[in-house]
């Protein structure tokens, strides 16, 4: 088994703290449906730190800066005698702290499958937020302006991370045409003889036609800004938005798409839409 010094424990301690921060400030601030992919990776990213900071307990050594925090009643007592050595509410702070967080970004994954769990997990990381506020000002108390440049410092490094972490997962969000959707076009391409068209899409999106009085175009139902809720225009039934940034879900289900399209081009055209229609129109729904 390796030995580790106490200092680079420390050091550890610091890196880790800056990952699982920065983390935080990336899934906290890309909450929003068109940031849903920097949000899921960013909270897998939190929960990888959680789960890591398992591993660094198991390399420190049993006394020192790595060990799990254990609040004790008589590490308070201690203190409150006047003793010396590490505030108890360190690790009574820590302790609350990190199994808050875990449940936080499980409840996460959980949401990700099954939206009916959103709101647990959002309860879940307002609840988090409040303990790492208490968390901040118990620790600017305790170091009352003595060790507080350490700490702002450990505050930069997890605001560097952020700013590491926030290109490398927007890189990875424009890439991730999602592979499933990218195939639904690669096969539709196949067919179409010309390359697709994000303005012929947008044309077709918005055209009036006369096959049908009530529904003239798609638009009528998914509405003229694809970004928004659209509404059946009989039944008057909500529709999610169209757009893949406001709904990453969009044309990844070939045999939805499919189906979809046989239905609704025959409603608003009269008749089937070409594979390059098609391909046209996703091609304009992906890029909005
Ligand atoms: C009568 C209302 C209505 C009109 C008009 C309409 N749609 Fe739809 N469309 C729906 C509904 C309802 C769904 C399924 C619900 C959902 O996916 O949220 C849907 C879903 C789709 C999907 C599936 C998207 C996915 O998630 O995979 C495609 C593709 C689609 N529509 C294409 C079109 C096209 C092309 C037009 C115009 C030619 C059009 N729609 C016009 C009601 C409509």
């Amino acid at each position: 088994m390796i030995r580790l010094s106490p200092r680079m424990e420390f050091t550890l301690l610091r890196l880790w703290h800056a990952a699982l921060a920065g983390g935080f400030v990336v899934a906290y601030v890309t909450g929003d449906e068109d940031t849903y992919r920097m949000h899921v990776f960013a909270g897998y990213w939190v929960l990888t730190a959680l789960a890591s900071r398992l591993i660094l307990a198991l390399l420190g050594s049993a006394t020192g800066p790595l060990r799990l925090p254990r609040p004790s009643l008589s590490a308070i007592r201690a203190k409150l005698a006047g003793k010396p050595g590490r505030n108890p509410l360190f690790a009574i702070m820590a302790a609350l702290l990190l199994p808050a967080l875990a449940l936080g970004a499980i409840s996460g994954v959980i949401a990700d499958g099954l939206p009916a769990a959103e709101d647990l997990h959002e309860g879940m990381v307002q609840l988090g937020l409040w303990l790492i506020i208490a968390h901040t000002a118990i620790i600017a108390w305790i170091f009352q302006g003595k060790r507080i440049r350490d700490y702002l410092s450990g505050g930069a490094a997890a605001a560097i991370m952020a700013m590491l972490m926030l290109p490398a997962s927007a890189q990875a969000q424009a890439q991730a045409a999602d592979p499933a959707r990218a195939a639904i076009l690669a096969a539709y391409a196949q067919q179409a003889p010309a390359p697709f068209s994000a303005a012929r899409g947008e044309a077709l999106y918005l055209s009036r036609n006369s096959a049908s009085p009530d529904f003239a175009s798609c638009a009528t139902c998914h509405t003229t800004n694809p970004t928004a809720s659209g509404r059946h225009a009989k039944t008057g039934r909500l529709i999610d938005p169209v757009a893949v940034s406001a709904n990453p879900k969009r044309f990844t289900d070939a045999a939805k798409v499919e189906e979809r399209f046989a239905r609704d081009c025959q409603t608003v055209l009269g008749r089937a839409c070409t594979a390059q229609e098609k391909g046209d129109y996703i091609t304009f729904l992906a890029s909005r």
